[in-house]
Parts: C-alpha cells; sequence; structure tokens
C-alpha cells in the first residue's frame, strides 16, 4: 500500500469534489489518501512521507489559485524529485477543440513560469458553471468566458463538465505507478 496526499485550491469547491472523487479512485486500488486543502502548512519531512504527490487547482480569471502556487514554489525540489502530479481544472478544458486546447496550454504555461515547476503527470478537467450561485457581476463574467469557451449560456441552470470517467482513470494511472 503506498501513501498519497491530494493537495487542492478551490473556488466554488469543484475540484474539491474532482479531488475527493480521485481520492476514492487511489483508495479502491488499496492505498491511503490524505485531502489537504491548499493553504495547507506541511514541512518538507511531513510531505516526504508521501509516496504520491497530487495538486490540483482551478483556473480563475486565467489563473490558478495563487495559495497553490505558493505552495508548489515552497516544495518543487521535492516535487520535482517525487511523482509529483498535477491537475488543472477550468471551463476551456471541458472542450477539445483547437483554441480550447490553446487557451488550456496557456493556463498550464502560466502556472509552469510562475512556479518553475514541470510537472511529468499532468491531467486537465473540465469545471463548472454554478450560474444560480453566481452574483450578477461574476454570472455576466463567467457567461461571456462560457460563450468564448463554446459552452452553455442560459443562466438559468447550472452545469458540470467534468469528465468523471477521465478522473477515474487518472486516479488508477497515479495508483499504478506506486504498486
Ligand atoms: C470568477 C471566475 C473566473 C473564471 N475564469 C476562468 C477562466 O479564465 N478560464 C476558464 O477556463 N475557466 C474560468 N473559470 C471557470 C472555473 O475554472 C470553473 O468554474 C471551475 O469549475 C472552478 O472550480 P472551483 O469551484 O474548484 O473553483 C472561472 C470561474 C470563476 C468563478
Amino acid at each position: 500500500m503506498a501513501t498519497f496526499v491530494i493537495i487542492y485550491g478551490t473556488q466554488h469547491n469543484h475540484t474539491y469534489k474532482i479531488a475527493g472523487y480521485l481520492a476514492d479512485t487511489i483508495r479502491a486500488q488499496g492505498h491511503s489518501v490524505d485531502l489537504m486543502p491548499g493553504r495547507v502548512k506541511l514541512s518538507r519531512a511531513e510531505l516526504e512521507r508521501y509516496d504520491g504527490v497530487i495538486i490540483g487547482a482551478s483556473v480563475n480569471a486565467a489563473k490558478h489559485q495563487r495559495y497553490i502556487e505558493k505552495f508548489v514554489k515552497a516544495h518543487r525540489d521535492q516535487l520535482e524529485r517525487s511523482s509529483a502530479a498535477f491537475f488543472s481544472v477550468s471551463l476551456h478544458a471541458a472542450r477539445q477543440k483547437v483554441e480550447n486546447r490553446a487557451e488550456v496550454e496557456r493556463y498550464l504555461a502560466k502556472f509552469s513560469g510562475r512556479t518553475g515547476w514541470q510537472p511529468r503527470r499532468i491531467a486537465t478537467f473540465g469545471g463548472a458553471l454554478f450560474y444560480t450561485r453566481y452574483d450578477l457581476l461574476n454570472r455576466f463574467i463567467l457567461r461571456l468566458i462560457a460563450k468564448r469557451a463554446g459552452l452553455d449560456t442560459d443562466t438559468r441552470s447550472d452545469y458540470i463538465y467534468t469528465d468523471w470517467d477521465a478522473v477515474k482513470q487518472f486516479g488508477v494511472e497515479l495508483a499504478a505507478m506506486t504498486s
């Protein structure tokens, strides 16, 4: 049995949900998984106890959570040496068109540029639109982003674009690497 930790950044909890699903998948492969919010303070020794470290973050205004960037910067050498993985959640990741892929690549490049970390294993997952929960300004902004991304613009409903099978597959692959 290997031990994993998933450290996640989230705005509206959707990345937390994905992290939870990933954790359940890895546990189902016989491993233990700790789930921690991205503002957690972990010492070098505490992080070293894990066989696998997974960092997850969502995109907000074209960048990932600053506290996740901070965590990654602080532990970059350890992440590089271990079999650490990164997953990024965004609306553009929900579609496979060239322009969507290019936008997601920009988010990933910005993340690597700001943290100095080039994760060897990366997954990108479509996020969620919670129109009914946003305030007026965010509803307006998100509708614009959704339109650009080719997603739903009817703000009377919420939408989840995550491909849960892809999340599961990522979890199975990560679990297999430490077996
Ligand atoms: C204020 C705001 C800004 C966002 N900006 C982007 C963006 O620039 N590009 C994108 O693809 N998705 C963007 N999103 C969509 C989020 O990445 C998506 O809703 C994701 O599911 C959020 O996950 P979370 O609930 O864990 O934060 C934005 C969402 C919000 C609320």
